[in-house]
């Protein structure tokens, strides 16, 4: 077991340096472990999160070790925000090589936000599909990749695409579960049409695995906060059997932002490994109806082929 996530992906040998990533998501849990591993790599790391505090930390702890961060803030619910983290981003950077969609949660609470979006679909699957298409142009400039963080929750899913504008009867579990649904059907379809249009950028997702110890149960519904802490409670030794460490589940984000072996997409990793998603996430007609809903509550237009 290592602390140093890009051990266990194998590419601790990888250089890094003329690159920049931005990991959203990144003032706590995975994308804190993705964002110090990629610039312990050498790259350029925009830190991303709407807590300035932990944001400040985690780029302290990365130029400590003498490495080069900038936190950008950014509150995903809102699409007016998301574009605005894009001008940020480049204002303050001349490229991006590496985007990962990392930001994202288990919301207790089903609500519209101001653009008419219900909450968690909003931070999970409207956000990192809207900041994707702001930051294409800099993705394609650098033959870039984009690694989106879903979940095997996806496999408990079947898409009701009335739920992307409705908070009503709303089951955080369920929610959750479309929208880590929605971030497998965004990946391959992303993928297929970039490929169309000769594009030479990639997009993969993964799982982490089961990670209750990053701060992902906080806004959960209370049976998941208790589960967490009673966890949390038990010896490291046993933890490390049950669940994954939160450096573990970073693993599989820092390989698809930095192993040379990535030269695939449109695919869905676990522990570093290719696997098949479900059966609805492969559903490519579901994939494209998704894309465009998707495009339609955004005001997003992407300009590749369909
Ligand atoms: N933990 C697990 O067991 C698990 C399993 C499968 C998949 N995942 C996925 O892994 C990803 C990271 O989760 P984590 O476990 O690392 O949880 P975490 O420690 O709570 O990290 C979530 C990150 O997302 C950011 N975020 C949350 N809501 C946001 C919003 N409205 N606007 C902007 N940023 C927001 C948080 O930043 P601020 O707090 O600064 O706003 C934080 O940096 C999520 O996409 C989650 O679905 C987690």
């Amino acid at each position: 077991m290592t602390s140093r996530p890009e051990i266990g992906a194998g590419v601790e040998n990888v250089d890094m340096s003329d690159e920049t990533v931005v990991v959203t998501g990144s003032t706590s849990g995975i994308g804190r472990e993705t964002a110090l591993a990629l610039a312990r790599l050498g790259a350029t790391v925009v830190v991303h999160g709407r807590d300035e505090e932990k944001g400040r930390r985690v780029v302290e702890e990365i130029e400590t070790d003498d490495g080069e961060a900038t936190f950008l803030r950014a509150d995903f619910s809102s699409i007016d925000a998301v574009r605005g983290f894009a001008d940020d981003i480049r204002d303050e950077v001349d490229a991006v090589d590496v985007l990962v969609n990392n930001a994202g949660g288990l919301f207790s609470d089903g609500r519209l936000t101001d653009d008419g979006i219900e909450y968690s679909f909003a931070v999970n699957h409207v956000a990192p599909f809207v900041l994707t298409a702001e930051l294409l142009p800099l993705l394609r400039d650098s033959e870039g990749r984009v690694v989106n963080t879903s979940s095997g929750a996806h496999t408990r899913a079947d898409m009701e695409f009335d739920r992307l504008t409705s908070a009503e009867d709303y089951s955080a579990f369920r929610t959750y579960c479309q929208t880590k649904l929605a971030n497998v059907m965004f990946t391959r379809e992303l993928s297929r049409r970039l490929g169309e249009d000769g594009a030479p950028v990639t997009a993969n997702c993964f799982h982490p695995g089961a990670v209750p110890g990053s701060g992902f149960p906080r806004e959960t519904p209370l049976p998941f906060r208790l589960a967490a802490r009673a966890i949390s409670a038990l010896p490291a030794a046993v933890q490390s059997i049950v669940v994954t460490t939160v450096p573990e589940g970073a693993e599989t984000a820092v390989y698809l932002a930095a192993s040379p072996e990535v030269d695939f997409s449109g695919e869905y990793l676990v522990d570093c490994r290719r696997r098949n998603p479900s059966s609805e996430a492969r559903d490519d007609e579901k994939a494209r109806r998704l894309w465009e809903l998707t495009e339609e509550v955004s005001d997003v237009d992407y300009e590749l082929s369909s």
